[in-house]
């Protein structure tokens, strides 16, 4: 949930942390600090609010020395507050740390410290570790490595962890469980962070450290070890990801980026997985033989935010085209309830960072259970793809913007290739019926592109109602996950009130909200249940409700009903939630820019929530 960085090396640490700080800002952003050894002492420099403000501090008070740690924090425990905020020190200032993840049995050994004479100055969980620390090294000697698994050893919950101590100029401590941690090998300097656009313009050979790995990085060495000491080997991996793809290339912000990129993401995705002439998809990687998928009788579909509302997209096209019975859960609900997961149960985890904390404890759970778990997921190497069966990797590239946009498309991408994939196998999705959807698949980016040409109806109804206070989404089938998708986008960047309802729903209690003053974007493209929709669209109108409707291209019928229509190209209704989410992703976008937002960094939010 925060992000975290170290340097060793030659170079001002000071400068290198700061701009790798700014690529880690998307996971939190209400504080911000770096913390520098020098001449046998650590210089601390932290603020409040965004890291501009740390910036700002650094050029007024600016500390030299070759090796330090920064951390950029969405607060857990603790208020966003100067004092709160990382790094952190202990009782003699001879140590410092900065955290990600959350310190589950603080109270107990903040406790504990207290009593054996310790002073804490912040309301974190992450001072009981340098307190800890400190302890270790008083009662064991002065070995800081040493000392670090001894108190990690001690330490519940999650911790991706940078240490740096006073008497060793020379040296960075780092350690990891369940919480995302990389090291970066440079030439002459050495790196840690929390991900890999932090160090890319410095380095791409990557180390991923595993659960409960300690490293100890000098400028010329990274050594790798268990919690017991016991030297690691690990491999070293390039990473190939162009630094121009994490920058906005031109645009204001990186979610109207990430929005226009949508039509190369799913070429991208699709890329090289189908074989339309041949009616084939190639999903060798997930590693599910046709038996297995054959005797497949329930799939449950786990993830968060915006990745759930995928995975209710994704119910809809595997039962309709694999015939099997699909369940789709919150994560944070799944692995707190009794899920009737076996071996014979195939577990879908999707995750656009790989490293959310509820995804992930959920996969563990599954995995615990027998069932089978494959991953749908876009960061590399995450904790999320590491773990799972097999992985889907939906290429959609770094998404920076707090509010997902692309990676819910390559989400979906991903989900309808194997659900035809999945219905070949089983035998309910014919050659044909597999040319054809490869067919439509193909023509979705040209779709998307001519819906990022002509923005004016989008901007015109952004700009007539981003006053309201509260907006309704409604959608049915297929595209009832649409309009949930639609309704967290406005509320996230906005902070408008937006809720989806299933359209048919709204007469059993929701349409006592509508007035005159009450937009409800209406997905009604061409589909199975339109005639049902514009039914519903006439019972908002009759309250004197506004209805913005998402309408198939050349729909006259719409007009009858409401002036302020989005058209879009027209699809196969299976494939239409891919196209339909475009409009409602840019309407999020201008009704925030109107409201002076800031829309790649919401209140509240942070891209990645690696805390349950
Ligand atoms: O990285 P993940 O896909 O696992 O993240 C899940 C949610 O936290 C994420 O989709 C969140 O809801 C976004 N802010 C939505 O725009």
């Amino acid at each position: 949930m925060c992000g975290i960085i170290g340097y060793i090396g030659e170079g001002q640490a000071a400068e290198v942390i700061l701009s790798g700080l700014r690529k880690l800002e998307y996971r939190g952003y209400d504080s911000a600090g770096v913390a520098i050894v020098n001449n046998g002492k650590i210089e601390r420099r932290r603020s409040e609010g965004k890291l501009i403000n740390l910036a700002k501090l650094l050029d007024a008070q600016p500390v030299a020395g070759c090796a330090g740690i920064g951390h950029t924090r969405w607060a857990t425990h603790g208020r966003p507050t100067e004092f709160n905020a990382h790094p952190h020190i202990d009782c003699t200032g001879a140590i410092s740390v900065v955290h990600n993840g959350i310190i589950e049995n603080y109270l107990k050994l903040k406790d504990e410290l207290i009593a054996g004479g310790h002073e804490f100055r912040s309301q974190t969980d992450t001072e009981v570790l340098a307190h800890l620390i400190e302890a270790e090294m008083k009662k064991n000697g002065g070995d800081v490595g040493a000392a670090l698994r001894r108190a990690l050893r001690r330490v519940e919950g999650a911790y991706a962890i940078g240490v740096i101590h006073k008497d060793h100029p020379d040296v960075i401590y780092a350690g990891r469980k369940s919480s995302p941690l990389i090291i970066g090998l440079g030439e002459g300097e050495n790196f840690i962070a929390s991900d890999v656009p932090a160090i890319l313009p410095y380095t791409r050979r990557i180390i991923y450290l595993e659960e409960e790995e300690i490293a100890v990085l000098t400028r010329d060495s990274v050594k790798i070890t268990d919690l017991d000491g016991n030297p690691l080997t690990k491999p070293v991996e390039v990473i190939e990801w162009n630094p121009v793809l994490a920058e906005k290339g031109g645009f204001p912000h990186f979610m109207l980026k990430e929005i226009h990129e949508q039509p190369q993401v799913i070429r991208n995705t699709i890329g090289g997985r189908t074989d339309e002439e041949n009616a084939k998809i190639y999903l060798e990687e997930l590693g599910l033989s046709i038996e297995e998928v054959k005797a497949l009788s329930t799939v449950y579909i786990v993830a968060c935010g915006t990745a759930y509302y995928a995975g209710a997209v994704g119910k809809y096209m595997l039962e309709k085209l694999a015939g099997v019975h699909v369940d789709v859960d919150f994560a944070s609900e799944f692995r707190y309830r009794d899920p009737m997961v076996n071996e014979n149960t195939l577990v879908i985890v999707i995750s656009q960072s790989g490293e959310t904390a509820d995804t992930l404890a959920a996969l563990r759970m599954a995995k615990e259970r027998g069932a089978k778990v494959i991953g749908i997921v876009n960061v590399k190497g995450s904790s999320i793809s590491r773990e799972v069966d097999g992985v889907l990797y939906i290429h959609a590239g770094p998404e920076i913007g707090v509010a997902s946009t692309k990676a819910y498309v390559a989400m979906l991408i991903a989900l309808l290739l194997l659900s035809i994939q999945f219905g070949r196998m089983r035998g309910l999705v014919t050659a044909p019926d597999a040319r054809r959807l490869i067919h439509l698949l193909k023509t979705l980016p040209q779709k998307i592109e001519d819906t990022l040409a002509d923005t004016t109806s989008i901007k015109d109804i952004a700009d007539r109602y981003s006053d309201r206070r509260d907006f309704l989404y409604l959608g049915r089938g297929i595209n009832f996950p649409t309009a949930m998708e639609g309704a967290l986008k406005l509320k996230e960047i906005s902070y408008i009130h937006a809720e989806a309802y299933a359209a048919g729903e709204m007469k059993h209690g929701p349409i006592a909200l509508i007035d005159r003053r009450m937009p409800v974007v209406s997905i009604a493209t061409q589909s199975h249940v339109y005639d049902k929709m514009l039914s519903n669209i006439q019972e908002v109108i009759a309250r004197e409700g506004i209805v913005i409707a998402l309408a198939t291209q050349g729909d006259a019928e719409i007009l009858k009903f409401t002036k302020d229509v989005i058209f879009v190209p027209d699809t196969e209704e299976l494939l239409s939630p891919i196209i339909n989410v475009v409009p409602l992703q840019l309407l999020a976008y201008h009704v925030a820019v109107n409201r002076g937002s800031d829309v790649d960094q919401p209140r509240n939010l942070a891209k990645s929530v690696t805390v349950e």
